[in-house]
């Protein structure tokens, strides 16, 4: 059966590295797969229960119906400060409150972007964390961690260029097709 995964980007920025990446994805997908990106969690307000009992935003309820359609989530983001994005953590954490919440079995695929050695390895284990309580099923291996990112992209279009990243990407989403079917 056909897979459709949806793409979840952590940095709000145009010219972003991870914004690079994820937009690469379609095109690196093994057969059989689809990736579509969800909408921008820009316009997602802070995390507030009183907020939320007001209704959710329908930002938040329009994601989290597509991220339960889904087949698994894809998520691209750079590192601050050792930790996860602040946009990206509210997000997840809007999402988490939904009714039906859901990542709860959930495929989730990880992939992360910087300038630095580390390519964003730190947010990772710190993004995995969330997913032990949220029950997602978090893929291992291999792991996509973009370090070096300035030589690896494009000056001027920003693509994804470096012929070993994306193949080495593309590897990545084959073994996580077949982490989703099984
Ligand atoms: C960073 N950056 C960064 N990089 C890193 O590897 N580890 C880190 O802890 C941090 N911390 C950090 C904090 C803040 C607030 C900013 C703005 C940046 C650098 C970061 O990787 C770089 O700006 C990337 O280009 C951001 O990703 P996008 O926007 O290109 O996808």
């Amino acid at each position: 059966q056909n897979l459709h995964f949806v793409t979840l980007l952590g940095s709000l920025r145009k010219a972003s590295f991870n914004g690079a990446i994820a937009r690469a994805l379609p095109n690196l997908a093994p057969e059989g797969a689809t990736i579509a990106p969800l909408g921008s969690v820009r316009d997602f307000p802070h995390y507030d229960a009183d907020l939320q009992a007001e209704g959710f935003p329908a930002a938040v309820a329009a994601m989290g119906a597509a991220i339960r359609a889904a087949d698994g989530v894809i998520i691209v983001s750079p590192e601050y400060n050792y930790s996860i994005p602040g946009a990206l953590k509210n997000a997840i954490d809007w999402l988490s409150r939904l009714p039906d919440q859901p990542f709860k079995a959930k495929p989730v695929l990880i992939q992360s972007a910087s300038p630095g050695a580390f390519g964003g390895a730190r947010m990772q284990y710190q993004l995995r964390q969330c997913f032990v309580f949220l029950d997602g099923r978090v893929f291992n291996a291999p792991e996509v961690m973009v370090g070096g990112a300035t030589g690896k992209f494009d000056q001027d279009t920003g693509d994804l260029t470096d012929q070993g990243t994306r193949d080495f990407i593309a590897k990545q989403l084959a073994a996580f097709a077949v982490f989703a079917r099984g």
